[in-house]
């Protein structure tokens, strides 16, 4: 009685191992009448078990239930056989025949065990497809940060200050030693960097931009610096270069520096001054040689009295100061940047927008807040949206309007002392060729500046020096 009870209690736990199996689990006699399923093997035939116990195993493989059949090469061969079935319902399942024999040597029963690679095959495919997709989007980013400033910019410097760092940069580029821009947002800082690497020897190497304050804090020490393999999970198995080795023998621009976390201050600090990196998890020492340029529209000064910035790195970065004044303190510059952007937003979209004295005058006596950027944005924007017309007052956004100042002139800057007949000819000049520049055309032109139509064409062919003037 007791040795029921043992039974009862054994078959118990065995129908509830197969039953929490997630594998499926299919039980035939050596006839391969089916004896027994588990709950699994119901979802993958989308089939109770009550329609599958009782039927034979090769039936329910000529009926389509899976294919191929294991059971009679199991037969043939008296061995444990496995293959890659389909079933009915559009699984792919891998299944494990195992027969069981009895004392005469003949088949007892055959345990089934099989796995549903259906999702497993898709989630491969997956991560195939994602893996593939990410590293054609690293390859974009490296090809983009190496690209990105591959044509130098122009850059407009009339004002004083910028004819000024104008010479400068022309200087700077002639040396290797570390520059450190500072400027509000959008007056430029991105433009130097770029006309300093694009003069230097350097040019044909690459120029690396790394905004130190768009990338998660975690990353910027493998950006930088690379790993070497099996640094971390997740990983590339043969390790990463930073991007001071991908910068070797250009120009690394450390933009937005005043982000750069401090423990990183101090990895960085030991770069410059040794002219080498380790990468992370490595012990080698690497030689690099980088030309460094960090910008930033913070006030770094103010950060090191904070303790927010290291100071020893800040002196370091600081060899070459460069600040970039707000736009608002640059007048000339505004009115060659109106000139600059109009032409090239025409000739993008091509277009042949031109503005109205009222709207020059306007953004003359704007504030800029956004400073070039801002205007670059307007100007864009202008063009865009005027079907060719002459731009008016109405057209400009409500602040920007409100800047006209009815009884402002336009002021000549003079650079220095000259004599009378040079300011009256370089005055000429200016004013001529921002007139034919703006109407292209020596009627409107002569009409513009008072004067009659033959004058303005003679003066337009001296001054473009070209006969052919409309
Ligand atoms: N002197 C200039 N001549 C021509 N284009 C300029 C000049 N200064 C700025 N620009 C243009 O104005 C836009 C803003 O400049 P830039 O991106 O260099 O500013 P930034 O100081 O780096 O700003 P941020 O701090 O926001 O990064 C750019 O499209 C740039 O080409
Ligand atoms: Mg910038």
């Amino acid at each position: 009685m007791d040795q029921l009870k043992d039974y009862e209690i054994i078959n118990k736990q065995l129908e509830t191992i197969i039953n929490s199996s997630l594998d499926e689990i299919f039980v035939t006699d050596g006839n391969g009448t089916v004896l027994r399923v588990n709950p699994t093997s119901e979802a993958l035939y989308e089939i109770k078990a009550k329609d599958l116990i009782g039927k034979n195993a090769q039936e329910l493989a000529k009926d389509g239930l899976y294919s191929p059949s294991l059971f009679p090469i199991i037969k043939e061969r008296k061995e444990k056989v496995s293959m890659i079935q389909r079933t009915r319902s559009g699984k792919t399942v891998h299944v494990i025949g195992n027969p069981v024999f009895n004392s005469e040597g003949n088949i007892d029963i055959i345990i089934f065990t099989s796995r549903d690679l259906t999702e497993i095959r898709e989630l491969r495919d997956k991560i195939e497809r994602t893996e593939h997709l990410l590293e054609s989007y690293q390859e974009e980013l490296a090809e983009l940060r190496r690209f990105q400033n591959k044509e130098q910019e122009d850059f407009i410097s009339y004002s004083p200050n910028m004819r000024k760092i104008s010479k400068m940069v022309e200087k700077i580029a002639k040396v290797d030693s570390t520059v450190l821009v500072t400027g509000k947002s959008g007056v430029g800082k991105g433009v130097i960097v770029s006309n300093i690497h694009h003069k230097s020897s350097r040019k044909d190497k690459p120029l690396i931009h790394v905004n130190c304050g768009a990338i998660p804090e975690s990353l910027i020490e493998t950006e930088l610096f690379g790993y070497e393999p099996g640094t971390f999970t997740g990983a590339k198995k043969q390790g990463k270069k930073g991007l001071f080795e991908e910068a070797d023998g250009g120009t690394l621009f450390l933009d937005e520096i005043g982000e750069m976390p401090l423990n990183l201050q101090v990895k960085l600090l030991k770069a410059l001054q040794e002219n080498s990196i380790q990468r992370v998890g490595g012990t080698k020492s690497i030689d690099i040689d980088v030309r460094i340029i960090a910008a930033t529209n913070k006030d770094l000064e103010q950060m090191v009295e904070e303790g927010l910035f290291r100071e020893d790195l800040f002196y370091r970065l600081n060899v070459i100061p460069i600040h970039i004044p707000p736009l608002r303190t640059r007048q000339e510059d505004i009115s060659y940047l109106m000139d600059y952007f109009l032409n090239k937003f025409n000739s993008k979209y091509n277009s042949s927008t031109i503005l109205s004295l009222e709207v020059e005058n306007a953004l003359f006596n704007y504030d800029w807040p956004g400073n070039v950027r801002e205007l670059e944005n307007l100007m864009e924007r202008l063009v865009v949206m005027s079907d060719d017309q002459e731009i008016q007052l109405k057209d400009l956004p409500r602040k920007i309007s409100n800047s006209f100042k009815e009884d402002s002139k336009y002021f000549v800057h003079l650079y220095d002392i000259c004599t009378l007949k040079q300011a009256q000819d370089a005055v000429e000049e200016q004013l001529i060729k921002k007139a034919y520049y703006k109407y292209k055309s020596s009627y409107k032109v002569g009409e513009v500046l008072g004067i009659n139509q033959s004058t303005a064409f003679r003066k337009i062919q001296k001054y473009l020096k070209t006969e052919s003037v409309d």
